[in-house]
């Protein structure tokens, strides 16, 4: 660690306060604050939007520039020309696979696809009319009482076991998750298939036909899965990270989650921006959302803008915009009325002053949205989708954190309540 230093003083505490300071490899340095408990004294970060949670190698984001490096690739390069299973195995490991170990994992993940058949049933408890994200955590979460006690979250090869499991069966359940709201039977992975070409087949294949998904598709699916791998300590990274240190299986903290991204301020906004482009309706309608989103008495925000850490362009949003037009101009839609309506909503927005004063820029949510309904899959279930891709960055983070030195997390507070005070004598 570097010699650096920064100097506190405190009213109250005579004393200067000298705390160290690390350089990472790039970003922001950080000041280590935690001999001030002995001080006395706490930080305060509500939001954590100051605060550097951990040490992580995996993933490094730069709002200011729309940079965002998977183990040092550019997600734009990744994109192009790798898959999400290759940078699934990326994130876990750190490197990119030779073509051995790319079979390797590829077949280490074919043969965890499948799920117990005692999971089937516990679908059959849910209502038809379930969210897809409640179904979702309940199955994942489940999956701790066919796999806590072979686990030993110290051995490398048991980490590895879990992560190859939950890679593997989030697709099958994802899909389980959309057959079961329709009413349709599940449909089992093909070991013949791509990861993405099987969870379109398990979405809309059926026991009477396998309609021929095209490759676009499946192009368009995976490289969906892969912009939304993983982001740094996002709120739901960050919350699979909390419940990882407590010693909590992988399958528990991976619901966890699941739990935190189905918000519509994270994961769930990829479903309100289709709700709102449905509720807007028509280019005609657009400057009155945008005043709406404006307003500050009104709770209305622009779904799909705006980041905590994005003040540019997320990198993810244009390449996700990309990925619209050569969908919807294999679909034979490029006239796709919310398209329209995102496109022109975008413009007007990049535009406002507003937005501009406050870098409030598309994320990745703003398309992906259009781009799933485009293909045929519900609006409830787009933040199953995000979840899915999700899985490879939670696990890898626990696997990192599992892997090194941690501590249990446990914040503390700005206390306001009420000082000791007696029980009134009856
Ligand atoms: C994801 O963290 C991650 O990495 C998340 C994610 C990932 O991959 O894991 O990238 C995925 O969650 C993307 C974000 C999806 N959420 C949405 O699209 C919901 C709409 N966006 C906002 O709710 C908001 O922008 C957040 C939650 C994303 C970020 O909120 P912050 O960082 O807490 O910022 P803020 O709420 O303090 O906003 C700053 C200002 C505020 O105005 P002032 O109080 O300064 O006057 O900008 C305004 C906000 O009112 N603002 C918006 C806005 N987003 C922020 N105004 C209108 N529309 C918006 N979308």
């Amino acid at each position: 660690m570097s010699e650096k230093k920064a100097q506190l003083t405190i009213d109250g505490i005579d004393k200067t306060i000298v705390l160290p300071v690390y350089e990472g490899s790039t970003g922001p340095d950080v000041v280590d604050v935690r001999s001030l408990v002995g001080e006395g004294v706490f930080t305060y970060d509500p939001g954590f939007v100051s605060t550097a949670a951990c040490d992580s190698e995996i993933t490094y984001i730069d709002g200011g520039a729309g940079i965002l490096l998977y183990r040092g690739y550019p997600i734009e390069q990744l994109a192009e020309h790798s898959t999400f299973l290759e940078t699934c195995y990326l994130l876990l490991n750190g490197e990119l696979p030779t073509e051995e170990e790319n079979a390797d994992f590829e077949n280490g993940i074919r043969y965890h696809t499948m799920v117990d058949e005692q999971i089937h049933q516990f679908f059959k408890g849910f209502p038809r009319t379930a969210h897809p994200m409640a179904m979702l955590c309940g199955v994942v979460g489940a999956l701790s009482a066919f796999y806590h006690d072979t686990l030993d979250a110290d051995l490398p090869e048991h980490r590895m076991t879990a992560a190859h499991r939950v890679i593997a069966k989030m697709p099958t359940l994802a899909a389980m998750c959309y057959k079961h709201g329709v009413g349709q039977p599940f449909m089992y992975p093909q070991n013949d298939m791509t990861l993405s070409e099987n969870f379109l087949h398990m979405m809309f294949s059926t026991p009477c036909e396998a309609p021929k998904v095209s490759p676009t598709l499946v192009k368009a699916m995976d490289t969906i899965f892969l912009l939304h791998a993983d982001h740094e300590q996002n709120a739901s990274t960050s919350t699979v990270r909390l419940a990882g240190s407590t010693g909590a299986n992988p399958y528990a903290c991976i619901a966890s989650g699941i739990a935190a991204l189905w918000g519509p301020a994270h994961g769930g906004a990829n479903e309100a921006v289709l709700e709102m482009l449905d509720e807007i309706g028509d280019e005609s309608r657009i400057e009155e959302y945008i005043l709406k989103a404006k307003d500050k008495s009104d709770p209305f925000r622009l779904m799909g803008f705006g980041h905590r850490v994005y003040k540019n362009f997320d990198p993810r949003a244009k390449v996700m915009r990309g990925i619209c037009d050569e969908v919807l101009a294999e679909l034979g839609i490029e006239n796709d009325p919310l398209f329209r309506i995102a496109r022109k909503l975008e413009k007007i927005a990049l535009e406002d002053e507003y937005f501009i004063s406050k870098k409030l820029y598309p994320n990745v949510d703003f398309y992906s949205g259009i781009v799933l309904k485009a293909m045929g899959i519900p609006t409830s279930l787009f933040t199953v989708i995000f979840a899915t891709g999700r899985t490879p960055g939670w696990i890898a983070h626990w696997n990192e954190m599992m892997s090194s030195e941690y501590k249990i997390g446990r914040p503390r507070q700005l206390y306001k309540g009420y000082t000791a005070r007696d029980y009134p004598a009856k």
